[in-house]
């Protein structure tokens, strides 16, 4: 697919009557000409590249789309999620949707809230040499040294605390001298946190009682039972909690609640 075909981005009538303005970014060592206000991502695809990895969320979220770049005159290496990130004038780019990092084998029922269980299984924690390079490459502005700094400490809450916005990207891992896997730690941390450390909520608890009560499983069997038509019509006829709710809001329908 050439750029000036492409139709997804719907950009082709506005480029040839001048509209936009187009500005040349290098993509892996090629050069092309793509409108200046689009993402790295949509700039890939009025490229003409089709993502068939590197891409999942296009919202910020999902952390498939890492990707490094450098610009003109400045020898920093820059980061940023492609589905996130505006292009610039000549930045030379390439993704990374994927980098290999070692992860932990574990039965996680087994585990303990210790610290020397996460030590136990990545005890390559104890080469971070309080670089921050993780940090600066971080699309997410996590401290992932301060993370790392965490779990050496056997501060598991605030490991998990501090990291509680990573995507898994992996970039933090591409630019470890210590060569350690930072997000599956942290989110190794986060696990333990969310599942061992805090308390339960006991309205969870209730709900998830009440979820067994044989008119929940009556309920839940019909939907099962229904075709995609049916679930999108009940999907779509749904009552939904006005934005503006007063306190002791409920709906009409308290059957399940
Ligand atoms: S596509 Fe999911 S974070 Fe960019």
């Amino acid at each position: 697919m050439k750029a000036e075909d492409n139709q997804e981005t719907g950009l082709k009538e506005k480029t040839e009557t001048g509209k936009l303005k187009l500005i040349p970014i290098y993509v892996m060592g090629k050069r092309y000409q793509v409108p200046h206000a689009l993402t790295i991502m949509k700039a890939l695809e009025y490229a003409g590249y089709r993502f068939i990895r590197g891409c999942g969320c296009r919202g910020g979220i999902c952390g498939a789309c890492a990707t490094v770049y450098r610009k003109p005159g400045d020898y920093h290496l820059y980061v940023g999620l492609a589905c996130q990130t505006v292009v610039e004038p000549d930045m030379y780019l390439t993704q990374i949707p994927f980098y290999p990092a070692n992860r932990a084998h574990y039965d996680f029922a087994q585990l303990t809230v210790e610290p020397e269980e996460i030590f136990k299984l990545y005890p390559e924690v104890f080469r971070c040499i309080a670089c921050n390079s993780c940090t600066k490459a971080c699309p997410m502005d996590i401290p992932m040294m301060d993370v790392i700094s965490a779990v050496k400490q056997g501060a598991i809450a605030r490991a998990a605390g501090l990291s509680f916005s990573c995507i898994q990207c992996g970039l933090c891992v591409s630019r470890c001298m210590g060569e350690l896997p930072q997000y599956h730690i942290a989110q190794l941390a986060r696990r333990i946190h969310g599942s061992k450390l805090i308390p339960r909520a006991p309205h969870l608890t209730a709900a998830m009682t009440a979820a067994k009560d044989e008119k929940c499983q009556k309920m839940l069997g019909g939907l099962m039972k229904s075709d995609i038509r049916q679930l999108i019509t009940s999907y779509n006829s749904r009552e939904i909690e006005p934005e503006m709710a007063a306190d002791d809001w409920t709906p009409a329908n308290c059957d399940y609640l």
